[in-house]
């Protein structure tokens, strides 16, 4: 029988127009650009405006150009996942309805939630499904509608979101490429730091609820930092020793980018030196399960097949982790 490995073969993304910059942020909230940039390091983020738009339209809009630049028809894909802790309803899922926007017909679909690591755990999903030789083409999203969650009266967590949809192609390949590993992690004990508290079965929505401003995220910073600077650490660098990879044999570190500060402290301990590091926190903020495909959509062009990256994240949950992936294509050969 022949072995498969899932190899990337194709990003997209899209990001709405509206930028909330520093400058806006700080006629809603008692804060400052100096502030925002020293401790986080974000300068503006997209925000998703008008009526009737949902997550679904940001992922739509990221698989209508994987589509567009890989020449891949709608009726090829077998399997849409879309990563997202803001779906466009509870039910049915944004995969679902952002595949009906696609006229992507020949697939199933389904969300992934793992907050912030979607993206991350997302990745072994479809290379378990690639690999079985049952899918060949199978497309996986990070998109999030941040701002539907963001209370804007509060300053320790309103600077830090933004908007945005991403998508890659997955298929098989008998190269030496793809999805090689990855070590995931999930600890129940992040459950009470970072959430939202209102809007699920356990405590559905009510006037009480809104009035008590429960369906926005609620973030313990400083605890969430502490186990995020570990942790993301502790992953990437596990990966590299597993791997027998030198900071020199490590071509790309593609980090989730929820704070300047947590992605100097991964990159310093995995010895890498800035350039090698995907960073735009600074003009989309934390996308959450969007952030890893958006650097990898920036950063397209320059990626070369055989390069060695690294992906790391840290989200809700807690979960965490990270995985190492040999890059299948010349990005600056794409449209
Ligand atoms: O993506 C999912 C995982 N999430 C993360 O990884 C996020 C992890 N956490 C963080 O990135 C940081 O903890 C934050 C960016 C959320 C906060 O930064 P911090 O350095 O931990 O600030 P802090 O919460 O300790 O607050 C320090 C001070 C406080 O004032 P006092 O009590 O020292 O007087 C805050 O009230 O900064 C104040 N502060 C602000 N000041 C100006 C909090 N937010 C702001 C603000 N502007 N926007």
């Amino acid at each position: 029988m022949k072995k498969f490995n899932a190899v990337i073969t194709g990003v997209g993304s899209w990001v709405p127009d509206y930028i909330l910059d520093n400058q806006e942020i700080s006629t809603m909230v008692d804060t400052s650009d100096e502030w925002i940039m020293t401790r986080i390091g974000v300068k503006e983020r997209r925000i998703l405006k008008g009526e009737g738009a949902g997550t679904s339209t940001l992922a739509a809009n990221a698989i209508k150009n994987l589509l567009d630049k890989t020449g891949v028809k709608p009726d090829e894909i077998d399997l849409v996942i879309c990563a997202t802790s803001t779906p466009d309803h509870r039910f049915p899922s944004t995969a679902s309805i952002a595949a009906e926007k696609c006229g992507i017909k020949n697939a199933f679909s389904f969300d992934l939630s793992a907050a912030c690591c979607g993206f991350l755990y997302g990745m072994d999903v479809v290379a378990g499904f690639v690999r079985s030789g049952m899918y060949k083409k199978v497309i996986l999203i990070g998109a999030e509608k941040m701002s539907s969650m963001t209370d804007y009266t509060d300053r320790s967590t309103c600077p830090i979101f933004g908007d945005a949809g991403a998508a890659v192609l997955f298929e098989p390949t008998e190269e030496e490429v793809g999805y090689m590993d990855a070590t995931l992690h999930t600890d129940g004990i992040g459950y009470s730091h970072l959430m939202m508290k209102a809007g699920g079965s356990v405590l559905p929505a009510s006037h009480e609820t809104v009035d008590k401003g429960l369906h926005f995220i609620y973030q313990e910073g400083q605890v969430v930092f502490k186990y995020a600077v570990s942790k993301m650490s502790d992953a990437s660098v596990e990966i590299m020793k597993r791997n027998n990879l030198t900071k020199d044999d490590i071509s790309w570190f593609v980090p989730h980018q929820a704070n300047m500060r947590i992605i100097d402290a991964a990159a310093k301990r995995m010895g890498l030196s800035k350039d090698k590091v995907m960073i735009n926190i600074e003009h989309y903020g934390n996308t959450s399960a969007a952030t890893l495909p958006l650097c990898l959509a920036e950063w397209e062009p320059r990626l070369k097949k055989g390069d060695n990256i690294i992906f790391a994240a840290f989200g809700a949950g807690f979960t965490w982790g990270a995985s190492y992936m040999k890059w299948g294509y010349d990005g600056s050969e794409t449209k």
